[in-house]
């Protein structure tokens, strides 16, 4: 199969692990006999240095015809501190969702065994969580109509009876392929938009019997995520519940770094870290990379690639039993961004490792 794909390393951290992701899909490739064409492009305070925009028309044409993006990281600390800023780096990543119509981002939330004593929970409380969030990507608060000046500033929160649909749509065939437990999350005891949510999924959960929904609020998610976070098996939510409970959620593994996601909808697929750009880290080569690692395993997957996808899975897992991690799982170890992702991509190109 040809596989075409655009990488976006981006910021910070960025580069460095983009560059181990693309090491492990080169060689699962070679391994399968996939043909990979690779592209190159800006987003984020890399693309503004270069030409002023953060999603440059040059990358989004580049998206536009792959079959997947490979996205690493974005954000700049000159930035974070100027609420002047016209322009910012995270316009470019939001941008890059709203033009490739990628309304559905999906956040698997899983533990390693060997990793459970990593955990800031108990390890009886997260042995064995394994849910997914589907987090709404192009709507909500991150969209809405905004406004600042000296005194006053808002940000709407607006959703459509279609955007509600097609996200919990998502969300309940995630479902039926897993436990079959699908929580709505809200706040529709104080949001109009959580009412519409709520109502919308009232309406459709008919549609699906086998399926068990139930409805939460965000801040009681909150506290059951850290209390009790086997209970979850889907989780669906807007936009900005979600951005936020997946951070929460990410830790519970052990690290942050480990947690890959996918952007899908109507474009072209984005495949990306959940977590951020760590400016204090760019060029140290200490970053973890296997939640990039782990976003090519979902690359493959989604584009129905499952023992491609299972191999890096693999090798992860065996990456971590060997205790060939980097310092934010163990602080003692001397191995870097760069040894962790040659270790994987050594295991990948073994025939033995099939
Ligand atoms: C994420 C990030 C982005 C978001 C930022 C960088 C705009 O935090 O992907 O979760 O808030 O969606
Ligand atoms: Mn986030």
């Amino acid at each position: 199969m040809e596989l075409k794909i655009a990488v976006l390393p981006g910021d910070g951290i960025g580069p460095e692990i983009s560059a181990q992701g693309v090491n492990v899909l080169k060689a699962v490739c070679s391994r399968f006999n996939h043909e990979l064409l690779l592209e190159y492009g800006l987003v984020g305070a890399a693309a503004i240095d270069a030409t002023g925009n953060p999603f440059p028309d040059d990358t989004l044409q580049m998206c536009r015809r792959s079959d997947a993006v490979l996205f690493s990281a974005i954000g700049h600390p000159k930035y974070d501190n100027d609420p002047t800023a016209k322009v910012r780096p995270e316009q470019g990543l939001l941008a890059m969702r709203k033009s490739l119509g990628l309304y559905a981002n999906v956040r698997p939330v899983e533990t390693f065994k060997c990793l459970l004593h990593k955990s800031p929970l108990r390890a009886e409380i997260v042995e064995g969580a394994d849910f997914v969030c589907i987090r709404e990507l192009t709507g909500g608060m991150y969209f809405g109509k905004k406004h600042q000046d000296e005194n006053e500033a808002y940000d709407t929160c607006i959703y459509s009876r279609h955007e509600v649909e097609r996200i919990l749509r998502v969300a309940y065939e995630y479902a039926c392929r897993r436990r079959r437990h699908l929580t709505v999350v809200d706040k529709a005891n104080v949001l109009a938009s959580s009412r519409l949510w709520r109502k919308v999924a009232q309406e459709m959960a008919p549609q699906y019997p086998d399926v068990e929904t139930d409805f939460m609020y965000v801040d009681n998610a909150a506290m059951r995520i850290i209390q009790d976070p086997r209970f979850f098996d889907v989780m669906v939510t807007e936009n900005t519940f979600g951005d936020i409970l997946t951070d929460e959620a990410s830790v519970i593994s052990g690290s942050m770094g480990l947690l890959p996601s996918a952007s899908i909808g109507e474009g072209t697929p984005v495949f990306e870290p959940i977590h951020g750009s760590w400016p204090q880290a760019a060029g140290l080569n200490i970053a973890n990379p296997l939640a990039q690692i782990l976003s090519v395993a979902m690359l493959f997957e989604h584009l129905g690639l499952e023992k491609e996808g299972a191999l890096v899975r693999n090798a992860v897992s065996a990456s971590l039993d060997a205790g060939i991690v980097t310092p934010d799982i163990d602080p003692e170890s001397k191995e870097t961004t760069s040894s962790v992702g040659q270790w994987i991509t050594d295991y990948v190109s073994n025939p033995s490792n099939c």
